[in-house]
């Protein structure tokens, strides 16, 4: 009774410009392996599971694509939303899905668009921490140690043991901290990353909404209209009236029933350009997706990160610590360390471009 649920509806706006709002980076290959992020998120979980109990929540712009990507999973498991809501209201409607299919089960909330190298450790995690929430009413978070000062992530500060093995308490969770407290973070050693993967039974996610989520909660709670055809027309009618919030605002840094099973699962978020950079970095330094080795020629350069299109001849000399990211209609060169920039030159420039 364990209900895996992948949340695709992001538009990977720190990606751009390979990834767009008509084609968000989950349903790239970044990695050049054949699969893109929510196939190769799916490959991960599908042993553990039947498909017919692995959803996917997106935006329904791109159900189709979901279809595409993932064809095993039962299109009655593709939930959609009618506008963008970030995780929050996202995480309240599967809660309430779920629980209308039934409310003794338990779920594990997954992102779309991340790699985890050590896939048998992370199903070891995944089986002990569906075992840990069937008996405790907690929110169980995965959480890794911590290699740099990342502001784009959320920080957990560990608490005293659970009793069970790698299980802490959390004392409290801190999203997207500003860089001069991301550092004090990692110098105490106190704070691990947050995976944004979360286990719990629906029962005690829908009470934490409940509780701390009150406005989302009202507006998304209607237990008669799920599971039944009226669940649609409901959530059409209702979904867009919740407040925009991501669950790590909404809940996490709120409930005090948050545990984190500390892991080291090969986890990274493929989250910005850089991020990508630093997980290919082993190979060269010049990290070129995309493009076979005879189509392009770089020297006296440094630190690259170079997604161009296939087929791209490129010629590069004396570029150092540079993003470089060539689409039919867009050339980006920027800075590797102003990444989190993109994002907001993005939404600024969307409305002219
Ligand atoms: N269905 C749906 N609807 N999915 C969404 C929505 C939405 O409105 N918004 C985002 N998602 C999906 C994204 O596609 C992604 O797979 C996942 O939810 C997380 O959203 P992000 O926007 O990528 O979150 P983040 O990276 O800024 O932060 C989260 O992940 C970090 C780790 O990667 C937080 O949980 C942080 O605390 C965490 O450290
Ligand atoms: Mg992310």
């Amino acid at each position: 009774n364990t209900y895996f649920v992948i949340m695709a509806g992001g538009i990977g706006s720190r990606f751009w410009p390979a990834s767009r709002e008509a084609m968000p980076k989950q349903f790239l290959d970044v990695l050049g392996t054949g699969r893109s992020l929510i196939q190769m998120t799916y490959d991960r979980i599908s042993p553990l599971v039947p498909a017919n109990q692995i959803i996917v929540m997106t935006h329904e712009r791109y159900r189709s694509l979901v279809r595409q990507h993932l064809p095993a999973v039962p299109s009655e498991n593709i939930l959609v939303e009618p506008s963008r809501q970030n995780t929050a209201p996202c995480v309240a409607y599967v809660s309430f899905h779920i629980a209308a299919r039934n409310p003794n089960a338990n779920m594990v909330i997954l992102p779309a668009d991340h790699l985890i190298t050590r896939e048998q450790i992370f199903q070891n995690t995944l089986i002990q921490s569906v075992e840990y929430v069937t008996d405790h009413t907690d929110i169980l978070t995965l959480g890794m140690a911590p290699h740099r000062p990342d502001t784009g992530y959320g920080y957990i500060q560990l608490g005293q043991a659970t009793g069970e093995k790698n299980i802490r308490h959390v004392d409290a969770f801190k999203e997207k901290p500003n860089l001069s407290v991301a550092k004090t973070y990692l110098e105490d050693q106190n704070h691990v990353w947050n995976a944004g993967i979360f286990i719990s039974s629906v029962a005690t996610m829908i009470t934490a909404f409940e509780q701390h989520a009150t406005e989302i909660y009202n507006i998304l709670n209607a237990p008669k209209a799920y599971g039944s055809k009226a669940e649609t027309t409901f959530i059409q009618d209702n979904y867009p009236k919740t407040p925009s919030i991501s669950i790590d605002y909404a809940i996490m840094e709120k409930a005090n029933n948050i545990v984190c099973f500390v892991v080291d699962i090969g986890w990274s978020d493929i989250g910005t350009w850089r991020s990508l950079h630093e997980l290919k970095r082993g190979t060269s330094d010049h990290i070129v997706t995309n493009n076979p080795k005879d189509d392009y020629y770089i020297t006296q350069s440094d630190s690259l990160m170079i997604h161009s299109l296939p087929g791209k001849k490129m010629l590069i000399k004396g570029l150092k610590n540079m993003i470089v990211i060539d689409q039919e209609d867009i050339l980006m060169i920027w800075p590797l360390e102003a990444e989190q920039e993109i994002k907001t030159m993005r939404e600024e420039l969307s409305s002219k471009w």
